[in-house]
Protein backbone atom coordinates (compact mmCIF):
# COMPACT_ATOMS: atom_id res chain seq x y z
CA UNK A 1 0.00 0.00 0.00
CA UNK A 2 1.17 3.38 -0.62
CA UNK A 3 -0.19 6.81 1.09
CA UNK A 4 -2.03 9.15 -0.99
CA UNK A 5 1.05 11.67 0.23
CA UNK A 6 3.75 9.37 -1.08
CA UNK A 7 5.18 12.06 -3.23
CA UNK A 8 5.18 14.82 -0.72
CA UNK A 9 6.75 11.84 1.65
CA UNK A 10 9.66 11.49 -1.16
CA UNK A 11 10.26 15.22 -1.18
CA UNK A 12 10.20 15.61 2.58
CA UNK A 13 12.73 12.99 2.96
CA UNK A 14 15.21 14.26 0.12
CA UNK A 15 14.78 18.41 1.34
CA UNK A 16 15.59 16.77 4.73
CA UNK A 17 18.72 14.77 3.59
CA UNK A 18 19.77 18.65 2.12
CA UNK A 19 18.84 20.60 4.97
CA UNK A 20 21.34 18.15 7.08
CA UNK A 21 24.14 18.62 5.08
CA UNK A 22 23.77 22.51 5.34
CA UNK A 23 23.73 21.61 8.75
CA UNK A 24 26.47 20.23 9.39
CA UNK A 25 28.36 22.70 7.16
CA UNK A 26 28.12 25.22 9.69
CA UNK A 27 28.67 22.50 12.62
CA UNK A 28 32.22 21.31 11.14
CA UNK A 29 33.24 24.51 9.93
CA UNK A 30 33.78 25.81 14.11
CA UNK A 31 37.39 24.82 15.63
CA UNK A 32 35.34 26.30 18.72
CA UNK A 33 33.19 24.49 21.09
CA UNK A 34 30.34 26.60 19.37
CA UNK A 35 29.40 26.47 15.64
CA UNK A 36 30.82 28.84 13.60
CA UNK A 37 26.70 30.54 12.12
CA UNK A 38 26.17 34.13 13.56
CA UNK A 39 23.83 33.95 16.18
CA UNK A 40 20.87 36.62 16.67
CA UNK A 41 18.36 36.88 19.31
CA UNK A 42 14.72 36.50 18.15
CA UNK A 43 13.33 37.73 21.62
CA UNK A 44 14.77 37.06 25.55
CA UNK A 45 16.17 33.62 25.39
CA UNK A 46 15.00 32.61 21.75
CA UNK A 47 18.19 32.48 18.72
CA UNK A 48 18.15 32.14 15.77
CA UNK A 49 21.19 31.88 13.28
CA UNK A 50 22.57 32.17 9.77
CA UNK A 51 22.30 28.44 9.62
CA UNK A 52 18.49 28.47 10.49
CA UNK A 53 17.54 30.99 7.66
CA UNK A 54 20.32 29.75 5.26
CA UNK A 55 18.43 26.21 5.50
CA UNK A 56 15.00 27.57 5.59
CA UNK A 57 15.76 29.41 1.92
CA UNK A 58 16.69 25.99 0.32
CA UNK A 59 14.10 23.66 1.46
CA UNK A 60 11.17 26.46 1.16
CA UNK A 61 13.19 27.05 -2.31
CA UNK A 62 13.21 23.33 -3.20
CA UNK A 63 9.23 22.86 -1.98
CA UNK A 64 8.28 26.03 -4.04
CA UNK A 65 9.72 24.25 -7.64
CA UNK A 66 8.23 20.38 -6.32
CA UNK A 67 4.69 22.04 -5.69
CA UNK A 68 4.41 25.86 -6.92
CA UNK A 69 0.65 25.93 -5.70
CA UNK A 70 1.30 25.09 -1.88
CA UNK A 71 1.96 27.41 0.52
CA UNK A 72 4.37 27.57 2.88
CA UNK A 73 5.56 28.10 6.76
CA UNK A 74 8.48 28.41 7.83
CA UNK A 75 9.78 29.65 11.26
CA UNK A 76 12.12 31.86 10.06
CA UNK A 77 9.68 33.79 7.84
CA UNK A 78 11.87 33.62 4.79
CA UNK A 79 8.63 33.29 2.30
CA UNK A 80 5.43 34.84 1.94
CA UNK A 81 3.04 32.70 3.51
CA UNK A 82 -0.56 32.46 5.33
CA UNK A 83 -0.33 34.67 7.99
CA UNK A 84 -2.35 34.52 11.56
CA UNK A 85 -2.56 35.83 14.82
CA UNK A 86 -2.04 33.79 17.74
CA UNK A 87 -4.45 30.93 18.53
CA UNK A 88 -6.34 31.08 14.64
CA UNK A 89 -6.27 27.93 13.46
CA UNK A 90 -4.86 27.57 9.83
CA UNK A 91 -6.58 28.13 6.67
CA UNK A 92 -7.57 24.40 5.05
CA UNK A 93 -5.68 24.28 1.96
CA UNK A 94 -2.07 22.26 1.21
CA UNK A 95 0.27 23.98 3.62
CA UNK A 96 4.00 22.40 4.34
CA UNK A 97 5.21 23.58 7.73
CA UNK A 98 8.93 23.87 8.18
CA UNK A 99 11.56 24.10 11.25
CA UNK A 100 14.61 24.69 9.52
CA UNK A 101 16.53 24.10 12.74
CA UNK A 102 14.73 23.02 16.04
CA UNK A 103 16.46 23.16 18.79
CA UNK A 104 18.46 25.97 17.61
CA UNK A 105 19.95 26.80 21.02
CA UNK A 106 21.50 23.33 21.08
CA UNK A 107 22.78 23.36 17.81
CA UNK A 108 24.51 27.16 18.80
CA UNK A 109 25.88 25.09 21.52
CA UNK A 110 27.01 21.91 19.44
CA UNK A 111 24.39 19.94 21.81
CA UNK A 112 23.69 17.07 19.23
CA UNK A 113 19.58 17.49 19.93
CA UNK A 114 18.79 19.20 16.96
CA UNK A 115 16.66 18.32 14.09
CA UNK A 116 15.23 19.51 10.92
CA UNK A 117 11.13 18.90 11.26
CA UNK A 118 9.43 18.77 7.61
CA UNK A 119 5.64 18.58 7.91
CA UNK A 120 2.73 18.85 5.18
CA UNK A 121 -0.75 19.18 6.36
CA UNK A 122 -3.73 19.11 4.08
CA UNK A 123 -7.28 20.36 5.46
CA UNK A 124 -5.93 21.65 8.73
CA UNK A 125 -4.89 18.10 9.56
CA UNK A 126 -0.66 16.90 9.30
CA UNK A 127 -0.76 14.39 6.67
CA UNK A 128 3.31 13.83 5.92
CA UNK A 129 6.08 14.15 8.65
CA UNK A 130 10.13 13.48 8.25
CA UNK A 131 12.57 14.93 11.15
CA UNK A 132 16.11 14.50 10.56
CA UNK A 133 18.93 14.41 12.89
CA UNK A 134 21.55 15.20 10.86
CA UNK A 135 24.36 14.86 14.09
CA UNK A 136 22.98 10.91 15.04
CA UNK A 137 21.78 10.60 11.33
CA UNK A 138 18.43 9.33 12.55
CA UNK A 139 15.42 9.77 10.23
CA UNK A 140 12.23 9.77 11.43
CA UNK A 141 9.22 9.24 8.53
CA UNK A 142 5.68 8.59 8.51
CA UNK A 143 2.76 9.15 6.67
CA UNK A 144 -0.46 8.88 6.23
CA UNK A 145 -2.26 5.49 4.77
CA UNK A 146 1.05 4.54 3.92
CA UNK A 147 0.50 0.92 5.81
CA UNK A 148 4.06 0.79 7.67
CA UNK A 149 3.42 3.15 10.26
CA UNK A 150 6.30 5.34 11.55
CA UNK A 151 9.65 4.43 10.08
CA UNK A 152 13.35 5.10 11.72
CA UNK A 153 16.33 5.02 9.24
CA UNK A 154 13.79 2.45 7.29
CA UNK A 155 12.36 0.53 9.74
CA UNK A 156 9.54 0.31 12.15
CA UNK A 157 9.41 1.72 15.26
CA UNK A 158 6.38 1.93 17.59
CA UNK A 159 5.37 3.95 20.82
CA UNK A 160 6.70 3.18 24.30
CA UNK A 161 4.02 0.35 24.52
CA UNK A 162 4.33 -0.20 28.66
CA UNK A 163 4.49 3.16 30.28
CA UNK A 164 1.05 3.66 31.93
CA UNK A 165 0.96 6.04 34.65
CA UNK A 166 4.00 8.32 35.41
CA UNK A 167 5.56 5.70 37.73
CA UNK A 168 6.23 3.84 34.85
CA UNK A 169 7.33 7.03 32.55
CA UNK A 170 10.17 8.30 30.88
CA UNK A 171 8.55 11.84 30.50
CA UNK A 172 10.38 14.41 28.51
CA UNK A 173 9.37 18.30 29.09
CA UNK A 174 10.48 21.10 27.32
CA UNK A 175 10.35 24.50 29.03
CA UNK A 176 10.62 26.98 26.17
CA UNK A 177 11.99 30.37 25.67
CA UNK A 178 9.32 32.27 28.47
CA UNK A 179 11.20 33.29 31.47
CA UNK A 180 8.90 35.91 33.16
CA UNK A 181 7.80 34.72 36.47
CA UNK A 182 4.33 33.20 36.45
CA UNK A 183 5.44 31.18 33.75
CA UNK A 184 8.74 29.81 35.52
CA UNK A 185 6.89 28.87 38.32
CA UNK A 186 3.63 27.05 36.82
CA UNK A 187 6.71 25.17 34.93
CA UNK A 188 8.45 24.37 37.81
CA UNK A 189 5.57 23.62 39.75
CA UNK A 190 3.95 21.03 37.11
CA UNK A 191 8.13 19.36 37.78
CA UNK A 192 7.31 18.82 41.21
CA UNK A 193 3.88 17.54 41.31
CA UNK A 194 5.02 14.87 38.53
CA UNK A 195 8.47 14.13 40.43
CA UNK A 196 6.53 13.98 43.92
CA UNK A 197 3.91 11.55 42.27
CA UNK A 198 6.83 9.06 41.50
CA UNK A 199 7.62 9.94 37.78
CA UNK A 200 10.71 7.28 37.17
CA UNK A 201 12.97 9.79 34.73
CA UNK A 202 12.61 13.55 33.85
CA UNK A 203 14.12 14.84 30.45
CA UNK A 204 14.37 18.22 28.64
CA UNK A 205 16.00 17.78 25.35
CA UNK A 206 15.43 21.50 23.65
CA UNK A 207 13.95 19.97 20.39
CA UNK A 208 10.00 19.58 20.46
CA UNK A 209 10.92 17.56 16.94
CA UNK A 210 12.84 15.24 18.62
CA UNK A 211 10.86 15.12 21.30
CA UNK A 212 7.67 13.84 19.54
CA UNK A 213 10.58 11.60 16.90
CA UNK A 214 11.70 10.13 20.40
CA UNK A 215 8.31 9.37 21.37
CA UNK A 216 7.22 7.75 18.35
CA UNK A 217 10.06 5.45 18.50
CA UNK A 218 9.44 4.50 21.90
CA UNK A 219 12.72 5.95 23.29
CA UNK A 220 10.41 8.29 25.62
CA UNK A 221 7.53 7.39 26.96
CA UNK A 222 5.97 11.19 26.69
CA UNK A 223 6.77 14.56 25.65
CA UNK A 224 4.54 17.70 27.95
CA UNK A 225 5.18 21.06 26.78
CA UNK A 226 3.13 23.86 27.53
CA UNK A 227 4.22 27.04 25.23
CA UNK A 228 5.94 25.20 22.52
CA UNK A 229 7.09 28.15 19.59
CA UNK A 230 5.06 27.50 16.88
CA UNK A 231 3.16 24.96 14.74
CA UNK A 232 6.14 24.39 12.59
CA UNK A 233 7.95 22.56 16.29
CA UNK A 234 5.15 19.51 15.76
CA UNK A 235 3.72 19.32 12.74
CA UNK A 236 5.87 16.59 11.54
CA UNK A 237 6.00 15.28 14.23
CA UNK A 238 2.52 14.95 14.82
CA UNK A 239 2.09 12.36 12.13
CA UNK A 240 5.14 10.33 13.52
CA UNK A 241 3.82 9.81 16.48
CA UNK A 242 0.51 9.16 15.29
CA UNK A 243 1.47 6.74 13.04
CA UNK A 244 3.44 4.69 15.41
CA UNK A 245 0.31 4.04 17.63
CA UNK A 246 0.35 7.15 20.25
CA UNK A 247 -1.71 10.50 20.56
CA UNK A 248 -1.04 14.15 20.22
CA UNK A 249 -3.47 16.30 22.61
CA UNK A 250 -3.45 19.70 23.18
CA UNK A 251 -2.58 19.69 27.14
CA UNK A 252 -5.05 22.39 27.86
CA UNK A 253 -8.01 20.29 26.97
CA UNK A 254 -8.94 16.40 28.20
CA UNK A 255 -8.85 13.58 25.12
CA UNK A 256 -8.56 16.62 22.21
CA UNK A 257 -6.16 16.33 19.55
CA UNK A 258 -3.79 19.19 19.20
CA UNK A 259 -4.88 21.22 16.56
CA UNK A 260 -2.89 23.06 13.87
CA UNK A 261 -2.80 27.15 14.86
CA UNK A 262 -0.56 30.19 14.57
CA UNK A 263 1.91 30.86 17.69
CA UNK A 264 2.55 28.92 20.83
CA UNK A 265 0.83 25.74 21.80
CA UNK A 266 0.33 23.14 24.11
CA UNK A 267 0.90 19.21 23.85
CA UNK A 268 1.32 16.02 25.40
CA UNK A 269 2.09 13.41 23.33
CA UNK A 270 2.74 9.01 23.96
CA UNK A 271 0.61 6.79 24.61
CA UNK A 272 -2.77 7.17 25.46
CA UNK A 273 -3.08 5.86 28.82
CA UNK A 274 0.52 7.50 30.26
CA UNK A 275 -0.81 10.81 28.66
CA UNK A 276 -3.79 10.24 30.41
CA UNK A 277 -1.96 10.35 33.84
CA UNK A 278 0.70 12.84 32.98
CA UNK A 279 -1.85 14.77 32.24
CA UNK A 280 -4.08 14.50 35.48
CA UNK A 281 -1.38 15.02 37.69
CA UNK A 282 0.05 18.15 35.71
CA UNK A 283 -3.49 19.59 36.61
CA UNK A 284 -4.35 22.25 33.78
CA UNK A 285 -2.14 24.88 32.47
CA UNK A 286 -3.23 28.34 34.03
CA UNK A 287 -1.30 30.93 31.65
CA UNK A 288 -2.61 31.13 28.65
CA UNK A 289 -0.84 32.42 25.04
C1 LIG B 1 12.16 25.42 20.13
C2 LIG B 1 12.56 24.05 20.55
C3 LIG B 1 12.44 23.93 22.05
C4 LIG B 1 11.04 24.17 22.51
C5 LIG B 1 10.58 25.51 22.04
C6 LIG B 1 10.75 25.63 20.53
P1 LIG B 1 13.51 26.35 18.03
O1 LIG B 1 12.27 25.55 18.72
O2 LIG B 1 11.77 23.08 19.94
O3 LIG B 1 12.74 22.63 22.46
O4 LIG B 1 11.01 24.11 23.90
O5 LIG B 1 9.23 25.62 22.39
O6 LIG B 1 10.36 26.91 20.13
O7 LIG B 1 13.34 27.77 18.44
O8 LIG B 1 14.75 25.76 18.53
O9 LIG B 1 13.27 26.13 16.59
Amino acid sequence: MQSPYQAELELAKSVARKAGEIMRMYSSNSGRSNNSAAVCVKSGVDLVTEADTHVERVVTQIIKNAFPEDDIVGEEDQVEYPKGKQGDPFPAGRIWCVDPIDGTTNFVHNYPFVAVSIGFMNGCIPRVGVVYNPFTDCLYEAAEGSGVGTLLNGKPVRIDGVAASVEDCLLVNNIGHCRYDDFVDESTDRVNKWLRAGLRGYRSSGSAAQNLAHVASGQVSCYYEHGYGGPWDVCAGIVLVKEAGGVVWDAREDGTDLRMRFGKGSVCAGGKKVVEDVLRVAGKPKITF
